[in-house]
């Protein structure tokens, strides 16, 4: 009998434990996750026949979406959902990204729409081409956080 009474304390005592530790143990995990989008450096090479509309490559460990806009102009954005790091998908039809975790929504400059999931854009990346061989770099476009 004391022994039962002791584990059923011990369960209340655990669960309590939880409830007030998991918040604090998620925000800190959140804080520490919060690294920049992009880490410079690293490239990958493709043929620009490949991309159409859209080609989902990796750049070193990072997913990139590599497309063709209407006007052939081709261009790359980090792949990974600024949410909670799904990958998006480009829509040709729209000119934006989707990604279907919880229906995040970027516009046709990787911008995250507002009343969506994402709060943050997706970084777009330097596109070198040459002939037919595009260069997709891990080197943001624009300055991050500009
Ligand atoms: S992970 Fe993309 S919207 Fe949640």
């Amino acid at each position: 009998m004391e022994g039962k009474r002791r584990n059923v304390l011990k369960g209340i005592f655990g669960a309590t434990a939880a409830f007030f530790t998991a918040p604090i143990v998620y925000a800190v995990g959140r804080f520490i996750s919060h690294i920049p989008d992009v880490k410079s450096g690293g490239s990958a090479t493709l043929a620009a026949s490949e991309v159409a509309p859209s080609k989902l490559i990796r750049v070193g460990e990072e997913p990139v979406v590599v497309i063709k806009e209407k006007d052939g102009d081709i261009r790359a954005f980090t792949a990974t959902c600024t949410h909670l790091k799904c990958i998006v998908s480009y829509r040709p039809q729209t000119s934006d990204f989707f990604c279907k975790c919880h229906r995040g929504e970027y516009d046709t400059n990787g911008v995250n729409v507002p009343g969506t999931r994402p709060k943050r854009p997706l970084t777009e990346l330097t596109v070198n081409k040459d002939g037919e061989t595009l260069t997709i770099s891990l080197t943001p476009l624009k300055p991050q956080n500009a």
